[in-house]
């Protein structure tokens, strides 16, 4: 990588809402079962806002914890990027919601669409801007609020998501800290397997098209599954030999947290132990953007990842996309 200044993570936030909806819960509203649930995805519950909450809430505390790990003011912040498909509103956007919440004045604010590869999508664009000097302090934020757009009486979705919103400070680090390396890629053909059709400029919102349910996400599962276990295996292991490592180096994963089989997949192509793996989605299912941020700021406070450690963070999601980076963490 081309780079004046090292860029990596000096903080990290994460909010997750009160209110939890168990599998069991879940058996009152669909034909479905704990058993099904566990055994074919690892979830156990999930997190869901209130009615009055949205995105921005969730993504602002997540950002003023960020802050507070990183010891930086919003004042302190040059850029904010909010990587969400659960944006309050079309527009503004999200990002200027959190930009204005946080009275971090001015500061150039943005939102990125990349589904479940947006938070990493967004460091690694957010990393340009350290390496390159253009700017110190950049908030990265992965927020959603997918609970609002789920169909809760379409088993094939409504058990597999969950809200929450993690963020994380992008900073100048020191020498041998920080991105290593990284990959992204999208497969544009595929996107028809994962999406929320209704409320864009093809399908304006209609009484017609809420009739027909457009409003909610729709999912092939199988056909999502299938990509996401090929392409967890292989962006994690091309991060590390574009790191110029091998699997041996590799310290920890910090997968995007969609479904405990998909995340086998990649920790075994990475020969590493379980214990070496950051899981959490037992508790939160799928967080879309969130996923990422949050299992990383839990991995640092609890000190299962520490100074030194070279990390392997990978996501993929609805684009189809995904997204990986090779960290050696610096707090
Ligand atoms: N409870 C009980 N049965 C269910 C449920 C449920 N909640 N959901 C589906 N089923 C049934 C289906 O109706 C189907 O029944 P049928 O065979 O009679 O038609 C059967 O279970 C489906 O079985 P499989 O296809 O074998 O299920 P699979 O093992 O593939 O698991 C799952 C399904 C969990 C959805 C899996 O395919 C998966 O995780 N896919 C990836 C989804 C994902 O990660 N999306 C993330 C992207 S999110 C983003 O970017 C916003």
């Amino acid at each position: 990588m081309n780079k004046l200044y090292n860029a990596g993570i000096i903080g990290t936030g994460s909010c997750l809402p009160p209110n939890i909806i168990t599998n069991k819960d879940l058996e009152k509203m669909v034909d479905t079962s704990d058993e099904w649930i566990v055994s074919r995805t690892g979830i156990r519950e999930r997190r869901v806002v209130d009615e009055d909450t949205a995105t921005s809430d969730l993504a602002t505390v997540a950002a003023r914890r960020a802050l507070d790990d990183a010891g930086l003011e919003p004042s302190d912040i040059d850029m904010i990027i909010v990587a969400t498909v659960t944006p309050d509103m079309n527009f503004p956007s999200t990002a200027c919601l959190v930009q204005s919440n946080l009275g971090a004045d001015h500061c150039p604010a943005f939102d990125l669409e990349a589904a479940c590869s947006g938070f990493l999508y967004g460091f690694i664009v957010a990393s340009q801007f350290i390496m390159t000097g253009v700017h110190k302090n950049i908030l990265v934020i992965g927020a959603e609020c997918l609970s609002k757009f789920l169909n809760w009486k379409d088993r094939n979705t409504c058990v597999l998501f969950g809200d929450g919103a993690g963020a994380a400070v992008v900073s100048r680090v020191e020498e041998g800290y920080g991105i290593l390396s990284h990959c992204m890629g999208a497969d544009g053909e595929g996107g028809k397997h994962l999406l929320l059709e209704a409320g864009g400029s093809r399908k304006p919102a209609s009484l017609e098209t809420v009739k027909n349910g457009l409003h909610y996400v729709q999912m092939e599962g199988s056909e999502v599954f299938k990509f996401a276990v090929r392409i967890m295996a292989k962006a994690s292991e091309q991060v590390v030999e574009l790191a110029g490592l091998t699997k041996k180096d590799v310290d920890f994963l910090v997968p995007h947290q969609a479904n405990i089989r998909i995340i086998e997949g990649a920790r075994k192509r990475l020969n590493l132990p379980e214990e070496k793996v950051y899981v959490n989605l037992d508790r939160y299912g799928n967080m879309s953007a969130a996923s990422v941020p949050v299992a990383l700021d839990e991995a640092s406070r609890t000190k299962a990842i520490k100074k030194g450690d070279r990390l392997v963070l990978v996501a993929f999601g609805g684009g189809l996309t995904w997204a990986a980076c090779m960290l050696r963490w610096c707090k």
